[in-house]
């Protein structure tokens, strides 16, 4: 019987197999990409979920409750992302998308790094912290400020909220179209690093493998999508995803 070891390493060969012949890779990732950059996950035992309740903090009626201390947070959590470099992880992602002739690129993260990588065309479905948005007109703009000078302020007077989707709120609708017709359309599907327990994002690994793409996880943990994808990858993102792009 082959032992533990033996199995990732079939799987890491079937996964550099199926990554060498695909010509449509959707990738799905989550906060364990960033995780060796010293960002902060949600649901890890140190996870930021674990240590604050999301609904002081991530919700539209607690920036209505009390923006100065949403910003607060929000302005903690941009000194710690500021800080954080892209990993090898972020960086074989954007060389990945050079190598195929489509790869998109759907992300939960707000921080930018895949971005600051190299990676293109990037779906940020969950917003970005870097941006602010006007809760009196909608306008959205690029603010980098560490810390931002609280409570900021649109040209409007309005006052600004992070660019950022909150519980019980809907996702930018034309990013997330985009990324369904990514994930339907793929070859092969990739969710790296995400807990796979947030809806709709959870749901895209289901749309591609219905889709008839080859699904591959890589995570340190098994998640609720383990069951169902045709190959599971346990091991750090920075060490598995550049590994996929090795010869096999
Ligand atoms: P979670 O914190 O829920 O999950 C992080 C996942 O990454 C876990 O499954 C870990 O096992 C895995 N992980 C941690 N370190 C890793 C590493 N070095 N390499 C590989 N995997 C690693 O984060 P998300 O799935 O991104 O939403 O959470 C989804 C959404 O929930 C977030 O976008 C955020 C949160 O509430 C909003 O803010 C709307």
């Amino acid at each position: 019987m082959a032992s533990l070891p033996d199995v990732m390493e079939l799987c890491l060969e079937k996964a550099r197999d199926w990554v060498q012949k695909a010509s449509s890779i959707a990738v799905l990732t989550g906060a364990g990409v960033s995780a060796e950059s010293g960002v902060p996950t949600f649901r890890d035992a140190a996870g930021l979920w674990n240590q604050f309740r999301p609904e002081d903090l991530a919700t539209p009626e607690a920036f209505a409750r009390n923006p100065k201390t949403v910003w607060e947070w929000y302005n903690w959590r941009r000194s710690i992302i500021d800080q954080a470099r892209p990993n090898a992880a972020h960086f074989a992602l954007a060389e990945l998308q050079q190598r195929v002739s489509r790869l998109t690129l759907i992300t939960q993260n707000v921080d930018g790094l895949h971005q600051e990588a190299g990676s293109q065309r990037v779906l940020e479905i969950h917003g970005s912290i870097w941006r602010l948005r006007c809760t009196e007109c909608g306008r959205v703009w690029i603010d980098r400020s560490v810390p931002l000078k609280l409570l900021p302020k649109c040209a409007c007077s309005g006052l600004a909220r992070p660019d950022v989707v909150w519980f019980g709120e809907s996702l930018p609708h034309d990013v997330w179209q985009t990324a369904e017709v990514a994930a339907s359309n793929c070859d092969l599907f990739l969710a790296v690093g995400t807990s796979a327990v947030v809806y709709p994002a959870a749901g895209l690994a289901k749309t591609a493998k219905r889709s008839g793409a080859k699904t591959i996880e890589i995570n340190l943990e098994p998640t609720p999508i383990s069951g169902f994808v045709d190959c599971t990858i346990k091991g750090p993102a920075a060490e598995i995803v550049p590994k996929l792009l090795t010869a096999a």
